[in-house]
């Protein structure tokens, strides 16, 4: 028996009762800035000149999307044409899940060109990889060593970028995070700051009618996952973000069916995109305490199989939730209540909460675990315990609660 590891672990669970029970609960300080400006809705690009001239005098942009999809729905044609006073440099190709050695390319073509300006089309990935750039523009070291943090390596300076969406789903169009990968490593990395909100982001629901079912699902859960992130936690004093998070909830329950089934149904479509956006726009977070840790197993999912993004959150959730039951039984009761109206002992409800979800991620065709992607789960716990070791993140959750043992097990439940 290792004393100390088990006293470490009693003193932990103690503190987390007190972190939960008196202190957290109550509206915690904050302070908020998002200066990105939504143009909503359909048929606003017309105001595109006007929107970069605001920006920037110069005339240069780098109009950089993802594998095509804009020239088939013939989106790219559309923005060319409003454009026709500028010079514009394309750069295509940046993949779901943008590549580090991709985007390093267009940081070369902007430079090559003086940019000064990046309009980024498509979704989370394109837009990612635009907010890596803008700040790869100007650093002089190894822009990898910015995305692993080492000492005293960061972005210090950005380009402006606008963005134009073609997803609903990650809410990159009015947040400054960005999560970057690199398939030869099998990594994905996380970065942001201030730096990085676009200047303005074009949010078209017509969009939605173009995409292919997989990815409408993916949007759907990820804004779903993105709220409970900020939400399933326990119950917080901060009764206008806890509605706002339910609410989210609940309208993606009442349209992700439908709009998987009417893609072109604009109620839908723009409910959907206005959820997602919503969604981490950094307004549920103010004053809450979150708990990322489903997308950060997630990452890891995504980096050594390649599972889409969403895909894995679903996958994980509910075996994270299960392994915190009883740190997060009060905010699932009131999650299964408010959102599922749900009834019976708190244990019912609570458990019936993760079931009904996992059951809500499965009704839109998504498969819920890793085994339903690779056949090859032999080592993969293993490696994202290491990997959470590795960076110090021996204390996940709202309670700090979650180990790397629990992160195990986790994974192995997801298999
Ligand atoms: O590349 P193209 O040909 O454009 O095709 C894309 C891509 O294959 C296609 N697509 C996009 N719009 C379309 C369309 N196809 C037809 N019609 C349209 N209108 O959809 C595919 C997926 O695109 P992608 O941008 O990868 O999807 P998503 O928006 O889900 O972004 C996922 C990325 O965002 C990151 C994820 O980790 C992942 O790398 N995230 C970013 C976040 C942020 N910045 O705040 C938060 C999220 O939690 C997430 O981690
Ligand atoms: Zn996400």
């Amino acid at each position: 028996m290792n004393w100390g590891f088990l006293f470490y672990t009693k003193l932990n669970n103690i503190l987390s009762f007190v972190r939960g029970f008196l202190y957290f609960r109550y509206m915690q300080n904050f302070e908020v800035i998002n200066p990105t400006r939504i143009v909503f809705g359909k048929d606003q690009l017309g105001r595109l000149p006007e929107l970069i001239h605001t920006i920037s005098d110069k005339k240069r942009i780098l109009l950089a999307y993802g594998g095509g999809s804009i020239k088939s729905t013939g989106l790219l044609h559309k923005i060319l044409s409003y454009l026709t006073d500028f010079e514009v440099i394309q750069f295509g190709g940046i993949e779901a899940n943008p590549q580090f050695t991709t985007l390093m390319k267009g940081v070369q073509l902007a430079q090559q060109n003086e940019v000064d300006f990046i309009l980024a089309v498509g979704g989370g990935s394109v837009i990612d990889g635009v907010k890596f750039m803008t700040g790869a523009y100007f650093y002089k070291g190894d822009s990898w060593d910015v995305l692993l943090r080492k000492d005293s390596c960061e972005f210090k300076k950005a380009l402006p970028f606008g963005t134009i969406l073609t997803i609903p789903a990650t809410g990159s169009e009015a947040n400054s995070g960005a999560v970057i990968s690199r398939e030869e490593l099998k990594e994905k990395r996380t970065m942001g700051g201030p730096l990085f909100f676009p200047k303005f982001s074009f949010c078209d629901p017509t969009v939605v009618a173009t995409l292919p079912k997989r990815q409408i699902a993916n949007g759907i859960v990820d804004a779903f996952m993105h709220t409970l992130e900020q939400y399933l936690t326990f119950p917080s004093d901060n009764m206008l973000q806890e509605r706002q998070a339910e609410g989210i909830l609940q309208t993606l329950i009442e349209i992700g069916p439908e709009v998987m089934e009417q893609p072109s149904n604009y109620k839908l479509a723009s409910n959907l995109m206005w959820c997602a956006t919503h969604a981490l726009n950094g307004n549920l977070r103010c004053g809450v305490i979150t708990d990322w840790t489903t997308h950060m197993i997630g990452h890891e999912l995504t980096a050594i199989y390649g599972i889409d993004h969403a895909r894995t959150l679903a996958i994980v959730a509910p075996r994270l939730y299960q392994n915190q039951f009883e740190n997060k039984k009060e905010k699932l009761v009131q999650y299964g209540k408010r959102v599922w109206n749900l009834n019976g002992t708190t244990n019912e409800i609570a458990q019936a909460a993760i079931e009904r979800t996992e059951a809500f991620f499965q009704s839109l065709g998504i498969q819920t675990k890793i085994a339903d992607y690779s056949a090859d789960t032999d080592h993969i716990a293993a490696i994202i315990k290491s990997r959470f070791i590795e960076r110090g993140w021996l204390a996940m959750g709202e309670r700090q609660a979650i180990t790397p043992q629990d992160v195990e097990e986790i994974v192995i439940n997801s298999i």
